[in-house]
This record gives C-alpha cells, sequence and structure tokens, in this order.
C-alpha cells in the first residue's frame, strides 16, 4: 500500500486528497524511505493553489510535501551511506514527501540521531537548512551585526532566532505578543508585537532583515536597512525586481545540504538547538493543516505523521 496526498487539479483545501500511487524502486544513486512523518510548509499550498505553476510547473496529478523522515526500505545502485533499516531525515528539493513510501536521492538524506523521535526529526529538514543558508550565505551574518527576522515564531524563524543567537549577533523578532516569551527563550534580544507596534519605528540601522513574511513586512523595513546592510527573503519573490535603487535585495531559494543537516541534527539531538513541533496531525488531517498553514499563524512546526 503506498497511500499519498494528492493534487489532480490546482485548487484550495479540497483539491487535496489520498489516493494509492504505486509503490516506487530506488534508481541509482536512491534509497527508497517508509515515512514516519513529514513537516508541513508554506510549498504545499503555494504549489496546490497553482501559484507557482509559472515558476514550478508541474505534471499533475502531484504528490505534495517537500521534507520526510523515515526508514530506508530499499538502495538503489552505488549507494554506500546507508542500509536497509537506517533512519534517515532530508528535504527532496521537490515535492513528494506525503506518501507512506517516497524514492529520494541518497545525497539529499542525513542519519538521525538514535534520540531524536521522527516528528521532531521531519520538522528539522526545511526550516533549519532554510535558516542557516540565509542568515549565514545569503545573508552573511556577522558577530556583533543586528538581524531583524520577520515572522521570528514560525519554523523558519524559530532556528533563525536560535542560529543568529548563537553566532553573536543581536537579533529582533517580529511576532504576535503571545509568542515573545517563547522568542525570549530562544534568544531574542527585542521581540517586537507586529499588529500593535509598527516594527520601522523601533528597529534602526540593521544590518540584515530575514523577511519571511513578505507583503508589508518587506516594504516597511527598506527604510531600516543599514547603509551596507540587506534584505533576505524567503517569502516574497518579487524583491529580485523590488529593490529599490541603492538597496540590497536577496530572493532566497534553499537547497538541500546533507552535511549541515546532519550536524544540525545531531545538536538538535544534544539540546544544543530546539525543534520546535506545535502540532501533530495523521494524513487523514494533512490537507486541513496544509490550509491552516496559509493563514500565517503559528508557533514551529505542524508535522504530519504517517502510521
Ligand atoms: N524560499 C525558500 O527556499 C523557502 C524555504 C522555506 C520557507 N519559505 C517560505 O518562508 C515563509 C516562512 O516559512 P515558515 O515555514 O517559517 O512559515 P510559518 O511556520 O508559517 O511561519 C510564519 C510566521 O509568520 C508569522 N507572521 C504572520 N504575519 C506576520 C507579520 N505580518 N509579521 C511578522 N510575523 C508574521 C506567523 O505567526 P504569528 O502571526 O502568530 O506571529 C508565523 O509564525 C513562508 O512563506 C514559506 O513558504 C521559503
Amino acid at each position: 500500500m503506498n497511500r499519498a496526498l494528492l493534487i489532480h487539479a490546482y485548487g484550495g483545501a479540497d483539491a487535496v486528497s489520498i489516493d494509492r500511487i504505486d509503490l516506487p524502486t530506488a534508481a541509482a544513486g536512491e534509497v527508497v524511505v517508509r515515512v514516519r512523518a513529514a513537516g508541513v510548509n508554506g510549498l504545499d499550498w503555494k504549489i496546490r493553489d497553482g501559484s507557482l505553476q509559472s515558476v514550478f510547473p508541474l505534471p499533475l496529478p502531484a504528490t505534495l510535501g517537500i521534507e520526510l523522515a523515515g526508514e530506508v526500505t530499499e538502495i538503489g545502485a552505488g549507494v554506500t551511506r546507508f542500509t536497509v533499516g537506517d533512519r534517515v531525515l532530508g528535504a527532496l528539493g521537490a515535492i513528494g514527501a506525503y506518501a507512506d513510501h517516497v524514492a529520494i536521492d541518497a545525497d539529499k538524506l542525513a542519519p538521525i540521531p538514535d534520540s531524536l523521535d521522527d516528528t521532531i526529526a521531519a520538522a528539522i529538514p526545511v526550516a533549519a537548512l532554510t535558516a542557516w543558508q540565509a542568515l549565514f550565505e545569503a545573508g552573511e551574518l556577522k558577530r556583533g551585526q543586528t538581524v531583524l527576522i520577520h515572522g521570528a515564531a514560525g519554523g523558519v524563524g524559530s532556528f533563525a532566532v536560535q542560529l543568529a543567537r548563537r553566532a553573536g549577533a543581536r537579533v529582533v523578532a517580529t511576532a504576535r505578543g503571545i509568542h515573545a516569551a517563547y522568542l525570549r527563550e530562544l534568544g531574542a534580544d527585542e521581540v517586537i508585537d507586529y499588529r500593535t507596534t509598527p516594527f520601522w519605528e523601533v528597529a534602526r540601522n540593521v544590518d540584515l532583515v530575514l523577511d519571511l513574511v513578505g507583503g508589508p513586512a518587506l516594504t516597511g523595513s527598506w527604510p531600516i536597512v543599514a547603509e551596507q546592510g540587506r534584505i533576505v527573503s524567503t517569502a516574497a519573490p518579487e524583491i529580485a525586481t523590488q529593490t529599490p535603487t541603492g538597496k540590497r535585495g536577496v530572493w532566497f531559494q534553499m537547497r538541500t545540504d546533507a552535511a549541515k543537516l546532519a550536524e544540525i541534527a545531531r545538536e538538535v539531538a544534544q539540546g544544543n538547538l530546539r525543534a520546535e513541533v506545535s502540532e501533530i496531525v495523521d494524513l487523514s488531517q494533512a490537507a486541513d493543516a496544509i490550509e491552516r498553514n496559509k493563514t500565517g499563524h503559528g508557533r514551529g512546526k505542524t508535522v504530519v505523521k504517517f502510521q
């Protein structure tokens, strides 16, 4: 049996169905993973809605989901890093993670440390790699600099706050006020409730804005960026074409990185980093969870658990 969360046509929550699809086999360089848990991401509903059709054309039907944790059940030719039974986590760099069995390039996977639960492991790949790459690769954040993180309480933001603080940056976070104590625990020096306080009246001379929200969070940030600073956005692709003259705006897209993922998973297992899972749902509730992600109000990650 291979259940999969599919779309047959673009649309809203009711465009998503659970169907049976063929069991995958492992091509050269791939393994098949028995999926135990898969993280919910904004890309799930952006693909479902069809809003990314022009940049991400898909043959339909298509299985949603971009990250997973589970157990290796089959090894393709040439794969030496894993054996059957190994527990692994990874970002696909494509779609298709919401299924009982998924074939994936072994190079994209990292081992799950023994002490780490599958649901926690599934919350790590996309959020943690995005946070790390956006801060330190695209953002070139350095010790002593100030970073403003919009959407700090969410999946990516929760990792970004911790990683930036650990790197010696001063961390200013925007979120709803109810997340303030949580964000301070993670390492935020200052939390701005975006619903009551215009952030541009509080934050000044920011070296890096990490925009995980888009819209007014992005447009309101240009005046507060330091002269040599920049905005890195994971949420607003238009930053690539609409950056004001004299400013630096970077559109960011995560790439898979198994070595960095393995390192971060070990750190979560050791308790040096926290992977926040606020909600665990089963496959029958996944379509609703994807729709809830679209409303954009939550803390940490939602994870779909496979039985
Ligand atoms: N380009 C890439 O490679 C890439 C990779 C990963 C994610 N993304 C995108 O990056 C974005 C963030 O991802 P995520 O997984 O962290 O999403 P998420 O878990 O849904 O978090 C978004 C957070 O933003 C907060 N928020 C909503 N409106 C806000 C506002 N006006 N100001 C400040 N905070 C606000 C929400 O909670 P509260 O309102 O309760 O504070 C929520 O915690 C999504 O658009 C996602 O699709 C892109």
